[in-house]
């Protein structure tokens, strides 16, 4: 596995690989890899024959407010971890490298980013979509794989790249659990015992919903209700938003009336920040 640091060299690689012929398949990342990132990896090299992972904790996507200078890392892990899944470059550049003196160019989604994530997280799809149209470009991917973790991410990445005319393909990878059932992530390893056992409350109301909505229940404010009630019976956390969703508009809605429904969650244990979502087929 090489490590590449630079722009240019990692625009020179990518552009031999695509003259060789090879397709590339991409795995954007913030680190701290854990085996949700890995199954990502697992999909591109089905996809494509060279994999390049991206390991960039994007400062333009955290708030003033948010954990930027605390979100975990471990390069040396990571390392090892991408070697052994496979991976062939593992672009890791630096901040100035990435954002050089005088930047100021950003893309904005203009609709989905302004609800649920967005509407906790101001300009953060903002930085989201910098960053990938900034990695497109520089890894230049056939396949692009994100997770299913970040729906809201992965459908305005989807978007960006249909606005924009970028040529890519993106897949998005199912999520990844925990035995318990609490979706993986790098921010996992801030909760305290406690919160850690309180939090499997989030993927229990999920599946509560998913059962009550293929049973034949469509009222969103009954089940949001439940849901809360579920996860308050377990712990305290803060509630940023329980939402059930139109997954081909991403528009929320009031009553399941669609063939399928995202229903997502994201709640605050102590300072660290959980989401998890459920997409139900309802038949
Ligand atoms: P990060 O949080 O490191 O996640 C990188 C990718 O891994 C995202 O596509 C995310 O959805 C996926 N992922 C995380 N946990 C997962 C899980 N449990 N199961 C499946 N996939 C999972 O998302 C980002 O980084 C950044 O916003 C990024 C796209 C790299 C831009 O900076």
């Amino acid at each position: 596995m090489r490590i590449l640091r630079s722009v240019v060299e990692m625009q020179r690689e990518a552009e031999r690989l695509r003259l060789a012929g090879r397709t590339i398949g991409f795995v954007p990342t913030m680190g701290y890899l854990h085996a949700g990132h890995m199954s990502l990896v697992e999909h591109a090299k089905s996809a494509t024959d060279v994999v390049i992972l991206s390991i960039f904790v994007n400062p333009t996507q955290f708030g003033p407010s948010e954990d930027f200078a605390k979100y975990p890392r471990d390069f040396d892990k990571d390392r090892a971890l991408a070697e052994r899944a496979g991976v062939e470059i593992l672009f890791h550049p630096a901040n100035d490298e990435m954002y050089g003196n005088g930047f100021g160019t950003y893309v904005e989604e203009q609709a989905s980013s302004r609800i649920l994530e967005g509407m906790i997280r101001p300009g953060h799809f903002r930085g989201v979509t910098t960053v990938v149209a900034k990695l497109f470009n520089i890894c230049k991917p056939h396949v692009a794989v994100f997770g299913q973790k970040d729906v809201q991410q992965a459908f305005i990445v989807k978007k960006m790249v249909r606005d924009l005319n970028l040529d890519v393909s993106v897949l998005v990878a199912p999520i990844a659990r925990e035995t318990d059932g609490l979706a993986m992530s790098s921010r996992n390893v801030y909760l305290t015992k406690q919160e850690r056992s309180e939090a499997i409350a989030l993927f229990q109301s999920l599946t509560m919903a998913q059962e009550k909505i293929k049973m034949g229940e469509q009222n969103a404010v009954r089940l949001r209700q439940e849901m809360e009630s579920l996860i308050r019976s377990k712990g305290s956390p803060t509630i940023d938003y329980i939402a059930f969703v139109d997954p081909e508009s991403f528009q929320e809605i009031d009553t399941v009336t669609g063939s399928t429904v995202l229903v997502a969650v994201a709640a605050r244990y102590g300072t660290t920040r959980l989401i998890d979502n459920v997409l139900v087929e309802v038949r």
